[in-house]
């Protein structure tokens, strides 16, 4: 794929990618990213196509400053003070959605909450300026490797799959982002990364330590899980069942039928599957899910919905 250095007219190139839909790779402080336009679905499940997940993992939404993050973010005080002591930088914060929230539902995994980050890195920062999206982007490397830090390593790891790669040499900091928790009362350490658990610390007070690694929302207590209860590959629809579709051939008798992809698409599948999932609840006590291909981003709808069936543990 075409790795161009990043100027003016390639920036300005990449933006209309983003506003089209496409990926774009580039830069920031810490990694390259693999970025798209964050309030389109259809681009964010190309993100988790061209990186071959499993899983949907939620991502990090990239933002011009404080005032935009805020727009997509409910801020707590110590949120507001750590934002404004790190950002612009490598720091990402994950705050309680907004409820009138533009973003992709699959870019917070279908979590009620959504990582922001004000990068600094001049590329990054022009290409938020030239698209004025918010931009998803996870690191720009296929499922399991490590992460980028040049642009022949993200032209090696995601090669075809990715329009564009923005090159502006090694990245200055090579580690990704500290990721800090800020939805519950005490501030989280989700992910150690670039700044140091001390530096934030003199700001947050004591960090409690996620346990384990969250790798992917099924981990997370707070979940988005569905109310009703979840009947996985069926065949066969009851009156009193929501319909979660796919394809062209579905059983007649639904309450209501939700098709994640007429045409058996399992991109637009993934763009489709949070917001009916939610739509499906709020109608049915019980849904039917029809079997769903468990090739390509298959794996991870089906993952995502074998979580989603499975009964929450009462506190
Ligand atoms: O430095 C970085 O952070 C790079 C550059 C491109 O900004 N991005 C990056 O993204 O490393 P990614 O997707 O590879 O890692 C995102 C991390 C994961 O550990 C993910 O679990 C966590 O952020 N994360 C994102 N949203 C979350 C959420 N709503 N709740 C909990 N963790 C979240
Ligand atoms: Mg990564």
């Amino acid at each position: 794929m075409p790795v161009l250095i990043a100027d003016r007219a390639t920036i300005a190139r990449a933006a209309d990618l983003l506003r089209a839909g496409r990926l774009v790779a580039f830069p920031t402080e810490t990694v390259y990213g693999l970025g798209a336009d964050a309030t389109n679905e259809q681009a964010v499940a190309g993100i988790f196509a061209a990186k071959g997940r499993p899983a949907f993992n939620p991502l990090i939404v990239h933002v011009q400053d404080l005032m935009a993050a805020e727009q997509l973010g409910v801020f707590s005080d110590v949120a507001r003070q750590l934002a404004q002591r790190f950002w612009p930088g490598a720091l990402t914060l994950v705050v309680p959605r907004r409820p009138d929230c533009r973003l992709s539902l699959l870019v917070s995994a279908g979590l009620d909450t959504v990582a922001l980050r004000v990068p600094s890195a001049t590329v990054v920062r022009a290409l938020l300026e030239e698209s004025g999206l918010p931009i998803a982007a996870p690191s720009a490397n296929r499922s399991g490797r490590i992460s980028p830090t040049t642009a022949a390593h993200v032209d090696e790891s995601l090669a075809s799959r990715v329009d564009l790669i923005l090159d502006a040499g090694p990245t200055q900091l090579g580690l990704e982002s500290t990721v800090i928790g800020c939805a519950g009362d005490v501030p989280v350490l989700l992910r150690p990364g670039a700044i140091a658990r001390e530096e934030i610390e003199e700001t947050a007070g004591p960090l409690h330590r996620a346990a384990g690694t969250i790798q992917s929302p099924g981990q997370l207590a707070s979940h988005y899980a569905p109310r009703a209860t979840l009947r996985l590959r069926a065949h066969s629809v009851d009156a009193d069942e929501a319909l979660i579709g796919f394809g062209a051939n579905v059983p007649a008798g639904a309450k209501q039928v939700f098709n994640l992809s007429e045409r058996a698409d399992l991109r637009e599948a993934a763009a489709n599957l949070f917001a009916m999932l939610r739509a499906a609840d709020a109608v049915a006590a019980r849904i039917a899910v029809m079997p769903i291909p468990a090739h390509g981003l298959g794996e991870a709808i089906n993952d995502r919905l074998a979580r989603a069936a499975t009964p929450r543990d009462e506190p």
